[in-house]
C-alpha cells in the first residue's frame, strides 16, 4: 500500500491517504502535550511505544469480538488503519477517582468508584474539549441515539477486557480515553490505547506509569512507558 497525501497532523499523529480510498496510514510521533496543548515536549521513542501498544491492545481486543480500525504495523512507527469518520467525542471509562473528576468531585487520587464512570467530551481543542451528556450529544448531532448506545457498550466491555489484563501484568486501569469512528462496518474503535491515553498504575506501590509523569513533571517518563511494554512482553 502507497503512503499517499497528508490528511491530518494532530498533536501525536500524522495521519495520511494511501493509494486505497479506505485505509490510512498512521505516523505516531515522539511529541508529547498536555492541557490542551499549553505544555509542549518530547517522549524519546513514545511513537514506537504508542503504536506497538495500541496495535497489540487492539488485536487483543479484535479476538474478544470488538471491531477496531487496525489492519497491520508497517513499521516501528506506522500502522495501516481503516479510514473512518471519526465520532466527534472522547469517550472516558474511569475505575478510580484520578485527574479531572478527581478535582471536580473533590477526591482524592485513588478512591475507588462504587461503579464505573463514563463520560463524554465533545472533541474540540478551541473550546477545551468540553464534557457534555447524552441531551447535549443529541441536540448538537454529534451521534446517535443508537451510536450512544453501541459507543457506551463497546466502552465499558473494552473497560473490562483491559483492566483483567493489565492486571495480570500487575498494573491497575485507573481510567483511560477511547475514540471510536464510522465506517462501512459500522461503529469501531479508533485513535490509540497507550500511556498517553491510559493512567496506568503499579498494583503494589502504586507508581504512576503513564503521561501523568510528563503532565506533572515528575521525571522517568520514558522508562514509565518502556516499563509498562516491558510488562506486556512487547
Ligand atoms: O484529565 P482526565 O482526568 O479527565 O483524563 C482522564 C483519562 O483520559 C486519562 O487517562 C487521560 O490520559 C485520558 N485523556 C486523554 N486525552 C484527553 C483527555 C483525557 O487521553 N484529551
Amino acid at each position: 500500500m502507497k503512503k499517499c497525501e497528508l490528511l491530518y497532523e494532530g498533536k501525536a499523529k500524522k495521519v495520511y491517504a494511501t493509494d486505497d480510498e479506505n485505509y490510512c496510514i498512521v505516523d505516531y510521533k515522539d511529541d508529547a502535550t498536555a492541557f490542551n496543548g499549553q505544555k509542549k515536549g518530547t517522549i524519546c521513542g513514545k511513537g514506537v511505544v504508542n503504536n506497538k501498544m495500541s496495535n497489540y491492545l487492539f488485536k487483543m481486543l479484535e479476538e474478544k469480538g470488538i471491531k477496531t480500525h487496525f489492519v497491520e504495523e508497517l513499521s516501528d512507527r506506522e500502522t495501516v488503519v481503516k479510514k473512518v469518520e471519526i465520532v466527534p467525542l472522547e469517550v472516558i471509562v474511569r475505575n478510580k477517582a484520578a485527574g479531572s473528576l478527581a478535582t471536580r468531585l473533590g477526591m482524592e487520587e485513588g478512591t475507588p468508584m462504587k461503579s464505573t464512570v463514563l463520560e463524554f467530551c465533545y472533541k474540540n481543542d478551541d473550546l477545551g474539549d468540553p464534557m457534555v451528556n447524552e441531551y447535549h450529544i443529541l441536540a448538537a448531532g454529534f451521534a446517535t441515539k443508537e451510536e450512544i448506545d453501541q459507543i457506551s457498550a463497546m466502552s465499558l466491555k473494552i473497560n473490562e477486557i483491559l483492566k483483567e489484563f493489565f492486571l495480570s501484568v500487575n498494573i491497575e486501569l485507573i481510567d483511560f480515553k477511547l475514540e471510536f469512528g464510522r465506517c462501512a462496518d459500522g461503529i469501531i474503535l479508533a485513535d490509540e490505547i497507550s500511556p498517553d491515553t491510559c493512567r496506568f498504575w503499579d498494583v503494589n506501590t502504586h507508581q504512576k506509569l503513564d503521561k501523568d509523569r510528563f503532565r506533572r513533571d515528575l521525571g522517568g517518563v520514558e522508562e514509565a512507558y518502556a516499563e509498562v511494554m516491558k510488562r506486556i512482553g512487547l
